[in-house]
């Protein structure tokens, strides 16, 4: 049978060996080194953004993030419903309470409006939130300047998961920049990777270096090991750095493919009954993966059985993320539901979105889809 199509593979552009070979090389085979330290430069520099500390994973990262902030044992923090769990499980990391949130209907971020509903109800019941967990859902800019004006008029921080949305916009402004702190994932499907790492920014470098000190075991100064604080095996191997420095090189060009492959999408099955996720005014997606929905009634059939044709012909699609006051491990925290999340979840479907997925392939796909 034909190789099977994956939802989003890594996608090599050539750079990525000579960084490891030269990680290599210098024996700086190390959970940390001088290509740690330059792919956090690239991030930094990409985005616009003073600090970084690069680490093992986007969770790990979200982690270090709610502890920066100081969010602790029965602390509630806000989180969007519609999102993967990796956002919200280091909130149980910190014994802490996630207040789940739906999503607004055109971007399908956490809606503004329902998140200023949320706050003032959960000030009102003596729970003030201490941070807010922002997504950029498949690359999605959520609507930040609404979210902003919320997190401001009750001063509760922004933690922004631009682990889908490297590269992505918002009135011009990279995603993962515009919240107090930011988060991206490097796992294996995402736009650029180091096999599975993250990092995490901020323009303030107090809590970025207190996150390094976290990340590397809690080493206080001294000639000897000694910790005042709980640390935490999160450091970003020099060798997946390597992976990553290389990779970045190709990241405009990858925005660029994934974008195409969108476009050759929405031009080829639109008419077909799937509706695509649109860009709002001054927002610019990265297109991680392509989604779309079953319009109601015009489809031919649901998300699922699309789902298993596509299986049944080697294909990866995946249904949108299942709420997660849907899930077992969160479906006892409190929730504000619109019913939109649990709609996305019903009607939507991730494509085969991969930066190299080839002509031939893409055809088929639409075939497929289409049932010619
Ligand atoms: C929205 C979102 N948040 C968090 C994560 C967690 O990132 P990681 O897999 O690097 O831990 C992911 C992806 O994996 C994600 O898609």
């Amino acid at each position: 049978m034909r190789e099977r199509i994956f939802l989003s593979p890594p996608h090599l552009c050539g750079e990525e060996i000579r960084e490891v070979e030269r990680a290599v090389q210098s024996n700086w085979i190390a959970p940390a080194g001088p290509a740690t330290r330059q792919f956090e430069k690239l991030i930094s520099q990409y985005n616009k953004i003073d600090h970084c500390v690069a680490v093992s994973s986007g969770t790990a990262a979200i982690h270090l993030a709610l502890i920066v902030l100081g969010v602790g044992r029965e602390d509630e923090v806000v989180c969007p419903t519609f999102t993967f769990a990796g956002s919200c499980y280091p909130v149980l990391y910190q014994s802490a309470i996630p207040v789940l949130v739906d999503s607004e209907k055109e971007g399908w971020g956490i809606d503004p409006k329902l998140l200023d509903e949320v706050i003032a109800d959960r000030i009102r019941l003596g729970k003030k939130p201490k941070a807010i967990i922002v997504v950029h859902l498949f690359g999605m800019p959520a609507r930040m300047n609404e979210i902003l004006t919320v997190s401001k008029k009750y001063s509760i921080p922004v933690i922004e998961d631009a682990a889908e949305a490297l590269g992505s916009t918002y009135l011009d402004k990279p995603a993962g920049t515009m919240g107090d702190l930011g988060i991206y994932s490097f796992n294996g499907n995402k736009i650029i990777t180091t096999s599975g790492g993250g990092a995490l920014v901020s323009s303030n470098q107090e809590w970025i270096n207190y996150a390094r000190y976290l990340s590397g075991q809690a080493k206080s100064q001294a000639p000897y090991y000694h910790h005042e604080a709980m640390g935490y095996n999160y450091q970003l191997s020099n060798i997946s750095a390597s992976l990553g420095v290389g990779q970045f090189s190709a990241l405009l060009t990858r925005i660029e493919q994934k974008r195409r492959l969108f476009q050759y999408y929405e031009s080829q099955i639109s008419k077909y009954g799937f509706e695509f996720q649109q860009e709002q005014d001054g927002v610019f997606s990265n297109r991680w993966l392509t989604t779309v929905l079953m319009k109601p009634g015009a489809a031919k059939n649901s998300n699922e059985v699309i789902r298993l044709e596509l299986e049944n012909e080697n294909i990866e699609a995946r249904l949108l993320w299942k709420p997660m006051h849907l899930q077992p491990i969160f479906e006892k925290y409190p929730f504000y539901g619109s019913g939109v999340s649990e709609n996305l979840f019903s009607r939507g479907l991730c494509l085969p979105s991969g930066s190299n997925l080839s002509q031939e392939d893409q055809k088929l796909i639409i075939q497929k889809l289409i049932k010619k």
